[in-house]
């Protein structure tokens, strides 16, 4: 039997902070209502010339630190993203050159704040396949380059940063790493949340648009229904779930699908409030500061689900 064990874990965050008392400074909002709404009191930023392969590069390096592996070790990259550097190539390539991975398969993942979630299942697939030994995951975003600064109801909700994990094949008996996944999509969505440009559409990059209480309503049920899934799947009950990580995009989303499944407070995971939403790069840069921290340890049950763009959406059951 082969487990897909997260053996390294990494993140990076710019270093220039917003505080919401800066965002009241370039939009008509104030810190009572972003903390309120959404549990956000400040967001990292990325320079004009700082850009998410920047960012990828710096949580990978630290991963691989992490994991006491070489960058030749490495068989496969896999990087969720919504802000690359560029429409191509893909910022998994940059990573690969820059760490002189050598010449093994590495691409970008499209789905938005789910993105991570999907990777891992890729990840654990062509582990449990035997097509890879180990597989960089990397979230990395630089929303700010995205959202429009004109527009209070969200330029004030994201932020920038990266996360990544090694993700190895594990031929002990006990039982660890990915225990179940699950993916969903529901493209009837795509205009509740979408970039207003792209490529093909008018050949520019875009700027977020969202719906944000068709969202939120979606988002509470969805990373419930999925969580429950994936632990039906994983033979686990609520009850077992030492950490539950989902996607960072706000306090009440949070604390309303922890209350939906039952989880008590002290096993939710927020990182909200310091890093915003993040989207692919939030369920990495929650997961790798809590390990790294020391206060998720070997052995905890971990919950992870998100919901974004699409609508894409899933969960993960890990066991660290
Ligand atoms: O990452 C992908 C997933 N995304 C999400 O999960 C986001 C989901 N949605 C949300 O988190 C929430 O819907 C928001 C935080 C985006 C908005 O919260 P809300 O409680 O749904 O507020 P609202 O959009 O209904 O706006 C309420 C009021 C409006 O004023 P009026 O029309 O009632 O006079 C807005 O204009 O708040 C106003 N408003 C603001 N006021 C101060 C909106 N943004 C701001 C702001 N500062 N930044």
């Amino acid at each position: 039997m082969i487990n897909s064990k997260i053996k390294g874990f990494g993140h990076y965050l710019p270093k220039k902070i917003l505080t919401n008392h800066d965002m009241s400074r370039i939009v008509d909002t104030n810190d009572e209502w972003i903390l309120s709404r959404t549990g956000i009191s400040q967001r990292h930023i990325a320079e004009k010339d700082e850009l998410t392969s920047d960012l990828a590069i710096k949580a990978s390096k630290n991963a691989l630190i992490n994991s006491n592996l070489l960058s030749s070790d490495i068989d496969c990259i896999i990087v969720a993203t919504t802000t690359p550097d560029q429409t191509f190539p893909s910022t998994a390539c940059k990573i690969q050159s820059c760490l002189a991975i050598g010449n093994k398969p590495a691409f970008d993942v499209q789905a938005v704040c789910s993105g991570f979630i999907y990777s891992l299942e890729l990840a654990d697939a062509l582990i449990k396949s035997k097509k890879a030994k180990n597989v960089l995951v990397v979230g990395a975003e630089t929303l700010s380059k995205i959202v429009d600064w004109k527009d209070r109801r969200t330029c004030v909700l994201f932020g920038d940063g990266a996360g990544a994990v090694v993700i190895s094949a594990d031929h002990s008996s006990s039982e660890c790493g990915i225990l179940s996944t699950n993916l969903f999509s529901d493209g009837s969505w795509h205009d509740s949340l979408y970039a207003d440009g792209g490529p093909s559409l008018d050949q520019k990059v875009g700027k977020i648009r969202m719906k944000g209480k068709d969202i939120f309503k979606q988002a509470v049920t969805k990373l419930s229904e999925s969580t429950l899934l994936s632990l039906k799947k994983s033979k686990k009950t609520v009850n077992q779930i030492d950490w539950y990580i989902p996607h960072q995009a706000n306090l009440r989303i949070i604390n309303g699908s922890a209350k939906k499944l039952g989880i008590s407070e002290n096993k939710v995971i927020k990182t909200v409030n310091l890093h915003a939403n993040t989207s692919a790069a939030s369920i990495p840069l929650a997961l790798s500061s809590c390990v790294l921290e020391g206060k998720i340890k070997k052995n905890n049950l971990i919950a992870l689900c998100a919901i974004g763009g699409g609508l894409t959406w899933g969960s993960c059951i890990l066991k660290i």
